[in-house]
C-alpha cells in the first residue's frame, strides 16, 4: 500500500478518535503484531536493494510519526477531559466511603488489660518477668527442690543443650520456658522490701494434652500481697471486687482446699461456668464450675529464699487463667479457639 496513503488514513482516524481506549486500538491496527504497518516493516526482507533501503526509511519514518502522533493525541484527550471535570479527576463527594480495615485487640489482651486497670485501681503495681526462666526461679525458691514430686504438677519444657545458667558453687542451672508467672513473685521480692502489692500478667508453657480448657501455651495474671497483717479474708475481698469489676455483674465463686508447696494453707478457686450457668457442658467438663486459679498463703519458706526474715511477713499469693476468664467472660467454650487465628472467630470480639 502507499505510505502516504495509510499516513492520510491513519490521521484521520487518530484525529477523530473521541477517547484514550480508542487510540490503543487504532494503534493495535496499525502497529500491533498484524498491523498494516507492521505487515509492510516485515515485508522488507523480500524487498530488493534500493527499493528495501527507500521503503525502509519511509516505513520507520511513519512509524516515528505515527507513534508521537498517538502519544499526542492521548495528552490532548486527558487534557479535554481534565478541564471538563473529566472522568479521570472527577470525584463523587455524595458516594459511600471505603471502609478501611482496622485490626483489634485480641479477646486475650483485651482481658490482661481489664484485669490489670481493675487491680491497678486497687493499689497493685504490675511486674514483669522472663518466659525463659532458670529451674532456681521456676521451682527451687518456690519451695520446690529438685526430686520434689511437685515438679510433676508442671509437666516442663526445658531448654536443651548448653542453655544453662553457671552457679556461684560451680554448678550449674537448667533454664526451661516458665510453667506458671509464681517465678516473677520471686524475682520482685528479692528487690522490694514488704510491704507489697504486685500483679504479673504473663505468658506461660506447659507440656501437656490439650483439651477444651487446657492449652500448651496460655496466660496467666500472677498476685501478691504482703504485709504485717495481710489475711486469706483481705485475698477472698480483692478476688471478689475483682470478680464483680471484671464481669460486671455478681459471679458464684468458691474456694477449695488444694496444695501448692510455695503457699501454706493453699486453695483453689472455680466460679461458676457461665457458658452453662453451672448445669455442666464441654467448656466446664460437666462440672458446672471452671478452676480460674489457685491460691494461698505465702509459705515462710519462699520468704527466706528473698531473704526475708521468716516469720516478719505474712501474705497471699494467687494464680488465675486469663483465658479461662477469657472464655466465661465471652462464652468460649474451647480455649483452643483463642490460638488458632481464626479470623471468623476473632471478628466476634
Ligand atoms: C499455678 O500455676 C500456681 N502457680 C498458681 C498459684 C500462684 C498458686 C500463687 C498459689 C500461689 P495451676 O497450675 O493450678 O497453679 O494454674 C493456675 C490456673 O491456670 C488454673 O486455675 C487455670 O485457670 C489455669 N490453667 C492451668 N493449666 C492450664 C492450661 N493447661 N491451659 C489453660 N489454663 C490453665
Amino acid at each position: 500500500m502507499d505510505l502516504n496513503l495509510l499516513k492520510e488514513k491513519a490521521k484521520k482516524a487518530i484525529e477523530s478518535a473521541p477517547s484514550r481506549k480508542e487510540i490503543d486500538v487504532i494503534f493495535r491496527t496499525y502497529l500491533g503484531r498484524k498491523g498494516e504497518l507492521t505487515t509492510i516493516l516485515r515485508s522488507l526482507g523480500t524487498r530488493s536493494g534500493e527499493e528495501r533501503r527507500r521503503l525502509g526509511q519511509e516505513a520507520n519514518e511513519l512509524r516515528t510519526w505515527f507513534e508521537e502522533r498517538c502519544e499526542a493525541r492521548k495528552r490532548e484527550i486527558q487534557r479535554a477531559e481534565t478541564e471538563r471535570g473529566g472522568k479521570e479527576e472527577w470525584i463523587d463527594v455524595t458516594a459511600p466511603g471505603k471502609r478501611i480495615a482496622v485490626g483489634h485487640l485480641h479477646p486475650l489482651t483485651q482481658v490482661q488489660r481489664t484485669a490489670r486497670e481493675i487491680f491497678q485501681s486497687m493499689g497493685f503495681e504490675v511486674a514483669e518477668g522472663p518466659e525463659i526462666e532458670s529451674e532456681w526461679y521456676n521451682f527451687d525458691a518456690l519451695n520446690i527442690p529438685p526430686n520434689h514430686p511437685a515438679r510433676d504438677m508442671w509437666d516442663t519444657f526445658w531448654l536443651k543443650g548448653n542453655q544453662k545458667i553457671p552457679k556461684e558453687d560451680g554448678k550449674v542451672e537448667r533454664l526451661l520456658l516458665r510453667t506458671h508467672t509464681s517465678p516473677v513473685q520471686i524475682r520482685y521480692m528479692e528487690k522490694h522490701s514488704p510491704p507489697l502489692r504486685i500483679i504479673a500478667p504473663g505468658r506461660i508453657f506447659r507440656y501437656e494434652a490439650t483439651d477444651a480448657r487446657h492449652e500448651i501455651n496460655f496466660y496467666q495474671l500472677e498476685g501478691l500481697m504482703v504485709g504485717k497483717t495481710v489475711s486469706a479474708g483481705n485475698f477472698k475481698a480483692i478476688i471478689q471486687e475483682f470478680f464483680g469489676r471484671f464481669f460486671g455483674t455478681l459471679v458464684k465463686i468458691r474456694l477449695r482446699p488444694s496444695y501448692f508447696p510455695f503457699t501454706e494453707p493453699s486453695f483453689e478457686v472455680d466460679m461458676t461456668c457461665l457458658l452453662c450457668s453451672g448445669k455442666g457442658c464441654s467448656g466446664c467438663g460437666n462440672a458446672g464450675w471452671i478452676e480460674i486459679m489457685g491460691a494461698g498463703m505465702v509459705h515462710q519458706n519462699v520468704f527466706g529464699a528473698v531473704g526475708y526474715v521468716p516469720g516478719e511477713w505474712q501474705g497471699f499469693a494467687f494464680g488465675m487463667g486469663l483465658d479461662r476468664l477469657a472464655m466465661m467472660k465471652y462464652k468460649i467454650n474451647d480455649i483452643r479457639l483463642l490460638y488458632n487465628g481464626d479470623l471468623r472467630f476473632l471478628h466476634q470480639f
